[in-house]
């Protein structure tokens, strides 16, 4: 790891970063001012607080008032790994972290990366590294499109996971999914032993539980729309994700089949979205998904995608 991006966060700036979901725009989550510096560049309401990202189950003692055994147990199975929790924060958790909640967000980044620069510059927060509005960063050059080429950004390829991570409210009982994610409510309850709240899609006059899932996201510039039952793939200003191609047509750089593979499918949907606006793309069309209960990261994929369609 290069002594120049440690340095940066160490003088209170910011730096990106890769992690297994998608990149995150970094600052210490000790010093103010350079998280000041994170709202200002992506243009987030500071009402939306920040997750904070540590290298190790440990460092959440200095974040967390409580850690219920649940939550020790969810850590040793899927930290590091594409799940945040949310605890009682303590009192010395900045409030510019937190936006004024009395809790806080902590997640354990799977990327070497990640976790190696974590161990240089002690916890960092980190939101997605994307201007806010625009879809999450999976690769580093979606981050300079975002900031520009002189940004400075760590890269680490493209991100495994595509999606943001699965937010987890442990701070209360029963536990409560704000925000789905490739580790799911199975994946949570089979650790636990006990039932959660799903994820519930809140109804725009709600006070959301997690401010985050009050804005629209995830948007191309593009109209995203669910594929019409008559329409017929025209091969014009259209992109059409299958994720299966009916036998009567072919794939195509417009036409694309992901053969029945949603993980492929989430971990390239928001370069689709981006392309796509590269490419001059008016619109994307998706194929529906039938039965999304039965398939828990259909949930998840199923979530980022009405987000996109929401916001048109
Ligand atoms: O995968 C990820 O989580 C990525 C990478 C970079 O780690 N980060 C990310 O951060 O998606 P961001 O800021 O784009 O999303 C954080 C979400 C928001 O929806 C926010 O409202 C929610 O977490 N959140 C943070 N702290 C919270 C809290 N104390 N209570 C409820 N929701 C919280
Ligand atoms: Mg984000």
């Amino acid at each position: 790891m290069p002594d120049i991006y440690t340095d940066i966060i160490i003088k209170g700036g910011v730096v990106a970063f890769p992690t297994e979901t998608v990149y995150g725009l970094g600052a210490s989550a000790w010093n103010p001012e350079a998280i000041r510096k994170i709202f200002e560049t992506k243009g987030r309401p500071t009402d939306n607080p920040l997750i904070v990202h540590v290298a190790s189950p440990e460092m959440v003692s200095d974040f967390a008032a409580e850690i219920p055994d649940e939550a020790t147990a969810l850590m040793e199975a899927y930290w590091p790994g594409p799940l945040t929790l949310i605890f009682k924060k303590k009192k010395e958790v900045l409030d510019i972290i937190t936006a004024g909640l009395d809790t806080v967000a902590v997640r354990m980044p799977k990327h070497p990366i990640a976790l190696a620069f974590i161990r240089q510059t002690g916890p960092l927060v980190a939101p997605s590294a994307n201007t806010s509005g625009k879809p999450s960063p999976t690769k580093p050059e979606h981050v300079t499109e975002d900031f520009g080429e002189d940004f400075p950004i760590i890269r680490g390829g493209a991100c495994q996971v595509g999606i943001e991570s699965t937010v987890l409210d442990v701070s209360e009982k029963p536990f409560e999914i704000y925000r789905p994610g490739f580790i799911n409510r199975l994946d949570i309850e089979k650790i636990i032993h006990q039932e959660i709240h799903p994820y519930r899609p809140h109804k725009k006059t709600d006070k959301p539980k997690s401010p985050g899932m009050k804005y629209t996201h995830y948007s191309p510039d593009a109209e995203v729309h669910w594929l019409g039952d008559d329409e017929k793939p025209e091969e014009n200003n259209t992109l059409y994700l299958y994720h299966h191609l009916p036998d009567d047509l072919n794939a195509s750089k417009h036409i694309v089949d992901y053969h029945g593979d949603f993980e492929q499918m989430t971990r390239e949907l928001y370069d689709r979205f981006r392309q796509a606006d590269k490419d001059n793309i008016h619109s994307i069309a998706i194929q529906q998904f039938i039965e999304i209960s039965d398939n828990e990261l259909l949930i998840a994929l199923n979530n980022r995608i009405t987000k996109a369609i929401g916001k048109k």
